[in-house]
């Protein structure tokens, strides 16, 4: 691991890869690629932007052109591939740009690593040159009250974000099984933590409830997801590069499942304790409303994360309690991040998605 090219650097969990990467690994350089859809944001990794190990690319994973002229002029050796549109309620509103993204820009991607690693033998590091592809825990499909998703279980997506997911992942273990590209895959359950874009539901539900505005809760407030703080799933991205076997797939989850209305009202708590309560008195609690539900609303995600246990020695290090904290306090501080990421086009999706619900 010596030249990495990450993708969709600029997002959520790939700004927080970026920087645990280049704290934990000295020897790497780190190209970030990145197209700055809504999603992603320079502002997220201001801090690094001098440190020269590392240069960031404006472009479309979709560009084979400039995907393959990086492989050759960086001599990328790994890649950590997060690019991605990821928002369920957006793939419900507009699928297309999921299938350019996630299927078509991930085919671009593996394209670029199979002419540089398997048909250009000047490349001396192609032994040991990975393609780590970031995957989600939605392609296994909703549970119900019981049962875990293993790395076996069966592929069942329900939202076009998770089935073009799903379809990422078939098309990378295909490269792997038909032309021995060297990957891996991770699937990974909901992250929580800084630089999380705010209309998902716990940034969402955080910068509303400082603001005074109403919660909404999808539903009876009753599906349950899997939370992990966001260095965790960096830390374990780290350990499958390092030690993963080539070929396999992990996952990756918090054991730490909640119900929605669980999250929201602990959220709604632990504001109301730092920032008091709202101008009327009245707790943050008062600001929820069950809404309308999301048209095929998986019930229920929950991760056996035994496998990278027992083979990479991973488990999560933040619990929920300590990880919900230190993100309510980030977002606290940061307040003029939220404001920069929620103008303009923010407003209209806001108003698209919650307006008449
Ligand atoms: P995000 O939406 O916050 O960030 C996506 C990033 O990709 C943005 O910086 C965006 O500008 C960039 N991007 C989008 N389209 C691009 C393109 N065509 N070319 C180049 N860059 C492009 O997403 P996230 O929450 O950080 O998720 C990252 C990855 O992790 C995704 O692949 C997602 O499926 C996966 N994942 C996310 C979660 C989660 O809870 N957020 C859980 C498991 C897996
Ligand atoms: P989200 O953060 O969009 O992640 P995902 O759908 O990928 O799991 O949503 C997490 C859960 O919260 C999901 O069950 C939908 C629910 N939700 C709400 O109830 N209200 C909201 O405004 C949002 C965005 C999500």
């Amino acid at each position: 691991m010596n030249n990495i090219l990450v993708t969709g650097g600029c997002g959520f969990i790939g700004s927080n890869f970026v920087r645990v990467c280049l704290e934990r690994c000295p020897e790497v350089r780190l190209v970030n690629l990145d197209k700055l859809t809504y999603a992603g944001n320079l502002a997220n990794l201001a801090d690094i932007e001098g440190d020269r190990r590392y240069r960031f690319v404006r472009g479309d994973i979709g560009d084979a052109a400039l995907v393959g002229d990086l492989f050759r002029e960086e001599r990328i050796d790994t890649v950590v591939h997060f690019a991605a549109e990821s928002h369920v309620d957006r793939s419900i509103d507009g699928p297309a740009e999921f299938i350019r993204t996630n299927i078509v820009g991930t085919f671009t991607l593996l394209e670029a690593a199979r002419h540089a690693w398997l048909t250009n033998s000047s490349l001396s590091a192609q032994h040991s040159a990975r393609f780590l592809h970031v995957s989600t825990d939605e392609v296994y499909g909703s549970l119900g009250e019981t049962g875990l998703f293993t790395e076996t279980t069966p592929y069942d997506p329900r939202s076009p974000y998770s089935a073009s997911k799903a379809a990422s992942d078939h098309l990378v273990s295909a490269y792997h099984h038909t032309y021995g590209l060297p990957t891996l895959i991770t699937n990974c359950s909901n992250n929580y933590g800084p630089y999380h874009f705010p209309e998902k539901l716990i940034p969402l539900v955080i910068n509303n409830a400082l603001n005074g505005r109403e919660l909404p809760v999808y539903g009876d407030g009753r599906n349950v997801r899997d939370w992990l703080f966001v260095e965790d799933h960096c830390r374990a991205i780290l350990a499958v590069l390092r030690q993963g076997r080539v070929g396999e797939t992990y996952n990756v989850g918090g054991n730490n499942e909640k119900q929605n209305i669980e999250i929201v009202e602990a959220i709604c708590d632990l504001l109301d304790a730092k920032a008091g309560p709202l101008p009327s008195g009245e707790p943050r609690r008062s600001l929820i409303r069950f809404v309308k539900d999301r048209p095929g609303h998986d019930r229920r995600y929950a991760i056996d994360a035994g496998k990278i246990k027992a083979e990479l020695g991973w488990e999560p290090a933040v619990t929920f309690a300590e990880g919900i904290v230190r993100t309510v306090d980030w977002y606290l501080q940061h307040r003029e991040w939220v404001e920069q990421v929620t103008s303009g086009a923010y407003r209209d999706y806001y108003e698209r998605q919650y307006g008449g619900r």
